[in-house]
């Protein structure tokens, strides 16, 4: 038996109290997430104020729980991850502080993580060494649509992003117009399996200056405008599952084109978008067994992720007891 190395990781970015404790990087001893959907699903999105309060109320338990649940204390911990950006500054700043104090009173060092990247380091926990560079990922989420390359020293290149919405604002934003509640995600997954794809032509913009950036403001405009002149008629399922295949789409086309130059041999999709049942089966029917998307538990926001970051990055310069969270970070390009 080799050494054992035990991390614990924190995420608290978003809507989602998450934590978990993993071994060595990749064996999941416990992850658990509280969720908040059903505070703020009357809103039809986040509310930040809401969110940092309810991180506030669980993080205690979902620590405990997280402890337990790994048959583990404190003391068997010997690293500690946190969120630390991008993300709902009130939100990241509930989970950096229980980490800082957790770090402070136990003397365990703390690694301030990037949430973009922990998304990536998700397919890592399952697929590991069978991931090949160099990678495309992309990480779709509810606040970010962002496509890099990856090296076989894990640096990451942005290649193109969303110039406004992300795909999972997306998503959510259409089920919000169908008055179908919030996360829009998984609601249109379904509705969209009894849909036509080719039933609402909808546009995929692409940028006057020639990037191979992305916008999904037009089609959620588009789609609006057909759900005013449709009205009783809109074949719901329909436009649903045409809205995710011109995303699969967009999403696909920038792979292939980035790849031309430099062929890619994995292909990481991570992200909640990632949870999408028909865009999980384009990426798999477009770039068949180079593919690597994360189980279901871990596409979404989660502690696993970013346990596993932190052992990867166990070797660099712990965080300051007074370091800050941000609510942007942009990965390096
Ligand atoms: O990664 P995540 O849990 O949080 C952020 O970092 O934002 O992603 C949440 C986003 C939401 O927009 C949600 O609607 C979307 O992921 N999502 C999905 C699905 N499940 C969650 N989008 C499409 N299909 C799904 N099944
Ligand atoms: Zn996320």
């Amino acid at each position: 038996m080799g050494e054992i190395f035990r991390t614990l990781g924190i995420e608290s970015s978003c809507d989602d109290t998450c934590i978990a404790v993993v071994e060595n990087g990749t064996r999941v001893l416990s992850s658990v997430v509280s969720s908040q959907i059903p505070v703020h699903s009357k809103y039809g999105g986040v509310v930040p104020e809401l969110a940092s309060r309810e991180h506030v109320k669980n993080i205690r338990t979902v620590y405990r729980e997280a402890m337990e649940t790994a048959g583990v204390t404190i003391n068997d911990i010997d690293l500690i991850g946190v969120t630390v950006g991008p993300g709902l500054l009130g939100s990241l700043l509930v989970g950096l502080s229980f980490a800082k104090a957790l770090s402070f009173s136990s003397k365990i060092p703390l690694i301030p993580l990037n949430h973009i990247e922990s998304h990536i380091q998700s397919a890592f926990i399952e697929f590991g060494d069978a991931i090949r560079f160099p990678a495309a990922a992309f990480v779709a989420s509810g606040g970010h649509t962002h496509l890099f390359r990856m090296d076989k020293e894990r640096n990451l290149f942005l290649l193109a992003r969303t110039r406004d919405d992300a795909v999972g604002e997306a998503f959510d934003k259409l089920s919000k117009m169908l008055g179908m509640g919030y996360p829009g995600g998984p609601v249109i997954d379904k509705l969209a399996e009894e849909g036509d794809e080719n039933r609402y032509p909808l546009p995929k913009p692409r940028m006057s200056d020639r990037s191979l950036d992305m916008s999904f403001s037009g089609i959620k405009s588009a789609m609006f405008r057909l759900i005013q002149q449709e009205r009783d008629r809109l074949d719901i399922p329909g436009l649903a599952a045409s809205f995710q295949k011109t995303v699969a789409d967009i999403l696909i086309d920038r792979i292939r084109r980035f790849g031309k130059e430099t062929p890619f041999k994995s292909i990481i999709l991570a992200g909640g978008v990632s949870a999408n049942a028909y865009l999980r089966a384009r990426f798999l029917q477009a770039f068949g067994e180079q593919t690597f998307v994360p189980s279901m538990k871990y596409a979404t926001d989660n502690g696993a992720m970013v346990a596993s970051l932190a052992f990867l990055k166990r070797n660099e310069t712990p965080a300051p007891l007074h370091q800050e969270a941000f609510s942007t970070w942009i990965l390096p390009s």
